[in-house]
């Protein structure tokens, strides 16, 4: 089934024409579909045939309630990077023993938090990170699960930002360092040892580094068991790519199929966890922007958007790609070659170069597959409140969170007291 078709001139996501949310909601506007986000999830779900396995959704891609909410429906484990998520996963309707915790600094009141309301495992990154989550365990008289993050030296080809899987980045334990950090748990009071983790980088299109990284920890896994040392789950991590332009990542049956296959001829027992964001939510969102005008500086020609790079930061900031076309297609408007900007006082503010367009001042353009770090990472730059989300349900639209306004950016900030 296809969830954004053109009917007519229209491009509809779902049943709901997508003008029809720009006209009521405003632009720039961003909109999701429930439909495909729940078919993405359950692509995952299917690929594991019965396997133990848990979904972890990457929180970060998209934190919209709604979106955790839909998923929490599922029955979705979630994967956070800060206490900030927690929260919203909580009031979301997620429930905290299915929560897994990554990120390089977790902070004091981040770990308390997480302990207090008993989230499943800490994926630690470091031996300091460890002895902190011992000390306030036992000061809070909880037990703390951890799964140990290793970095496996794995090059995910992918853009040098989001990758994550090399020993010169910050994230994880140094494989020779893995089983010393192990170790180090192990006699640590209130930690208990239950996985081992990764998580090589994002956007990723093919197959072989995850394997590379699974067949890592899988030896891992055998030398932490001579030193004693059980793991009962394994979690390969996010960063399953999906397509922009003209990639062909494999789809996640293929995928998970060859790393379940891995993982059973050794240890047929183990659980494997999976944290994808982007191949959740990626596809499933977009974003509306209006063409405020159109102009023509000598030979180049510009259509001149209400969204910028501080609603959508991944052209400007990875010079990703991301499809542009017209919520309405014009049939007698001569197509052009344009340069989609926004309005933020930067010349990185190029949502599209070279988009061949037939359009005129006025029309709704779509970004498409703008639903994974798309408004988790806008902005208030030059003071612009950020873009109302939408989520669409069937023939229904719900706005899931209202737009910004400019009282609400004023709110926290205040002159000096007079003297
Ligand atoms: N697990 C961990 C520990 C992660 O750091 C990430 C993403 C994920 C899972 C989910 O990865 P995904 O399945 O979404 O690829 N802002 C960048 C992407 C940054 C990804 C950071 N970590 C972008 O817009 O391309």
């Amino acid at each position: 089934m296809e969830f954004f078709q053109r009917r007519n001139s229209a491009l509809y996501l779902e049943d709901v024409a997508l003008s029809k949310i720009a006209e009521r909601v405003g632009t720039p506007c961003y909109v999701y579909s429930r439909a495909l986000i729940e078919a993405n999830w359950r692509a995952y779900d299917h690929a594991f045939g019965g396997k133990p396995h848990s979904i972890c959704y990457a929180v970060k891609a998209n934190s919209n309630l709604a979106v955790l909410g839909v998923l929490a429906d599922l029955g979705s484990w979630f994967d956070i990077v800060s206490v900030g998520e927690l929260e919203r996963v909580l009031m979301a309707g997620g429930r905290p023993e299915r929560v897994v915790f990554s990120g390089v600094a977790k902070t004091h009141d981040e770990l308390e938090r997480a302990l207090q309301v008993g989230i499943h495992c800490f994926d630690v990154e470091s031996i300091e990170e460890l002895q902190r989550l011992s000390q306030i365990a036992q000061r809070l008289d909880k037990v703390a699960a951890i799964a140990v993050r290793v970095n496996p030296d794995v090059d995910a080809k992918t853009h040098p930002y989001i990758a994550t899987g090399l020993k010169e980045t910050k994230f994880g334990v140094g494989f020779n360092s893995a089983v010393e950090t192990y170790l180090t748990a192990a006699n640590l009071p209130n930690i208990e040892i239950t996985g081992i983790a990764a998580h090589i980088g994002s956007q990723i299109t093919e197959a072989a580094p995850f394997i590379e990284a699974l067949e890592c920890m899988l030896t891992l896994i055998q030398q932490l068991a001579t030193q004693g040392i059980e793991i009962n789950h394994l979690d390969i991590g996010g960063g399953l790519g999906i397509r922009y332009q003209d990639e062909a990542p494999p789809n996640p049956q293929s995928l998970i199929e060859a790393m379940v296959k891995r993982v059973h001829a050794k240890r047929p027992d183990l659980t494997i966890y999976v944290e994808p964001g982007r191949s959740i939510v990626g596809n499933a969102g977009a974003l509306l922007t209006k063409i405020e005008y159109l102009k023509s500086n000598d030979s180049k020609h510009f259509a001149v958007v209400d969204a910028g790079l501080n609603d959508i930061l991944r052209p400007a900031l990875y010079k990703a790609w991301q499809n542009i076309v017209p919520a309405t297609e014009r049939k007698e408007t001569q197509p052009r070659e344009y340069d989609v900007v926004g309005p933020v006082c930067e010349t990185s503010d190029l949502l599209g170069s070279k988009r061949r367009l037939a359009v005129e001042s006025g029309d709704v353009l779509v970004i498409m597959d703008a639903g994974a770090y798309g408004h988790v990472m806008s902005s208030n730059y030059n003071s612009r409140p950020r873009p109302p989300e939408v989520m669409v349900d069937g023939g229904q639209y719900h706005v899931v969170r209202r737009r910004e306004t400019i009282n609400q950016l004023l709110a926290a900030e205040s002159v000096l007291p007079a003297n």
